[in-house]
C-alpha cells in the first residue's frame, strides 16, 4: 500500500516538474523573441531620455514605429508630429569618414538599432560653405523625425578631410561623438579610384590608370598630390581634428572587419555610443550572391546595400601596391599610436 502511494506521488511530482520546466522554457523563448522584435528600446544612455519600458508598452511602440515610417516618408501632418512627440534632433554622433571606408554600411547597420535614426542623405553641412551659411536650423530641419530618447546619426565622409569642419562641428556641439571607419589605406585608395573611374566610364570618358596617378612619373615615388593617396594618410587628418576634440570622443571602426565580421565591430560602436546592445547576428546575414553581409530588420524586411557598394577593383601592378604600402606604413604606425587601435595593416 505504502509502496503504491510512493509510486503515485513520484509520478505526480514528475508531471508537475515537466509542466514547470515546459512553462519556463516557453517563457524564456517568448521573452527572447519579444526582445528581438521590440522596435524601440528604452534608452538608458547618457544621451538622455528617461522613458521606461512601462511608459512605452510593446504594442504602442510597434504602432509608433509604423507612424515613424510614415513621417520619414513625408506622409505626415504637423498635428500628427506634435501628437506623437516626434522631433528633428541634431546628431549626437557623426560618421565623419573615411570615404570608401564603409561609411554607408556602418550607417545602415547602426540604423538596425532601435534607438538610432539615420539621416539617409549625406547632408554636407559642415564641408559645404553654401550649406553652412544657411545656419544650424537648416541643418536640423534636414534631420529625420525621431523620438526624444532616440539618437540621430548622419554621415558625410568629406568631413574627415575638409579643413574647416572640425571647428564648425565643435561650435555646434563640443561633446559630440565622432566615428571614423578606416580600411587598409592602399585598398581604400584603389576603391576611391574605382569609384571615380566608374563615373568617368558612365560619361564615356577615358581615365588614367591607377598606377599613373598614384606614382609620380618623374621621381617614381608615391604621388602625394593625388587625392586618393592623401585621403589615406589618416593620421594627418586626425591630427587636425585633435586640435578641437580629445581622442576619447573618437571611435575607430575597422572597415575591413566590418565587411567580413560586422557584428563585433557594431557591438564596439554600441558600447562607444552608450547604447544597450540590441544589434544581433539575427540582423545580419551573409548574401553569397552579393558577397557581403546584408541587413535583416525583422521577418519581413531585409536589404542589401546598393550595387555601387562592393565594386570589383581593377588589377593594380603589385610593385605599385608594395610601394604604396611602404609609403603608408609610418603613417599607420602613428595612427595606431594616437588612436590606441592597432589594425595590423601590412
Ligand atoms: P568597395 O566598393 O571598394 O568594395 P563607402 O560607403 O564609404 O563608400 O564604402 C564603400 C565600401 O563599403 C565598399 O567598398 C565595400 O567594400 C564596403 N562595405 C562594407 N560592408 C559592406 C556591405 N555589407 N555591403 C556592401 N559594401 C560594404
Amino acid at each position: 500500500m505504502l509502496f503504491k502511494q510512493q509510486v503515485w506521488l513520484r509520478q505526480k511530482l514528475l508531471v508537475l516538474g515537466s509542466l514547470a520546466v515546459g512553462s519556463l522554457l516557453y517563457l524564456v523563448a517568448r521573452v527572447g523573441s519579444l526582445d528581438r522584435l521590440q522596435p524601440i528600446c528604452p534608452v538608458e544612455s547618457r544621451f538622455g531620455g528617461t522613458h521606461s519600458q512601462a511608459e512605452f508598452p510593446l504594442r504602442a511602440l510597434q504602432f509608433k514605429r509604423g507612424l515613424l515610417h510614415e513621417f520619414r516618408k513625408g506622409n505626415s501632418s504637423k498635428e500628427q508630429v506634435r501628437l506623437h512627440d516626434l522631433v528633428q534632433q541634431l546628431p549626437k554622433a557623426i560618421i565623419i569618414g573615411v570615404r570608401k571606408g564603409g561609411t554607408r554600411a556602418l550607417l545602415e547597420m547602426l540604423n538596425l538599432h532601435p534607438a538610432v535614426v539615420k539621416a539617409s542623405q549625406e547632408i554636407h553641412f559642415f564641408d559645404n560653405d553654401e550649406n553652412y551659411a544657411k545656419g544650424i536650423e537648416w541643418y536640423r530641419k534636414k534631420m529625420p523625425f525621431s523620438y526624444p530618447q532616440q539618437i540621430t546619426i548622419e554621415k558625410s565622409p568629406a568631413y574627415f578631410i575638409t579643413e574647416e569642419v572640425p571647428e564648425r562641428i565643435y561650435k555646434m556641439n563640443s561633446s559630440i561623438k565622432l566615428l571614423i571607419i578606416v580600411r587598409e589605406p592602399t585598398t581604400r585608395a584603389i576603391s576611391d579610384y574605382t569609384q571615380v573611374l566608374e563615373g568617368k566610364e558612365r560619361k564615356n570618358k577615358t581615365y588614367y590608370k591607377f598606377e599613373k596617378l598614384a606614382i609620380d612619373p618623374n621621381t617614381c615615388e608615391v604621388n602625394t598630390k593625388y587625392k586618393a593617396v592623401r585621403t589615406s594618410i589618416y593620421t594627418k587628418h586626425l591630427e587636425r581634428w585633435l586640435k578641437y576634440f580629445p581622442i576619447e570622443q573618437f571611435h575607430i571602426v575597422d572597415g575591413d572587419r566590418l565587411i567580413t565580421e560586422p557584428l563585433p565591430e557594431l557591438q564596439l560602436v554600441e558600447k562607444f555610443l552608450n547604447l544597450p546592445p540590441r544589434i544581433s547576428q539575427y540582423n545580419l546575414y551573409f548574401n553569397a550572391t552579393r558577397g557581403f553581409y546584408c541587413l535583416r530588420f525583422n521577418i519581413i524586411f531585409n536589404k542589401c546595400l546598393a550595387g555601387s557598394k562592393g565594386r570589383i577593383h581593377p588589377e593594380v601592378d603589385p610593385s605599385v601596391i608594395t610601394k604604396l604600402r611602404k609609403f603608408f606604413h609610418p603613417f599607420n604606425q602613428k595612427f595606431y599610436q594616437i588612436t590606441g587601435r592597432t589594425l595590423n595593416w601590412p
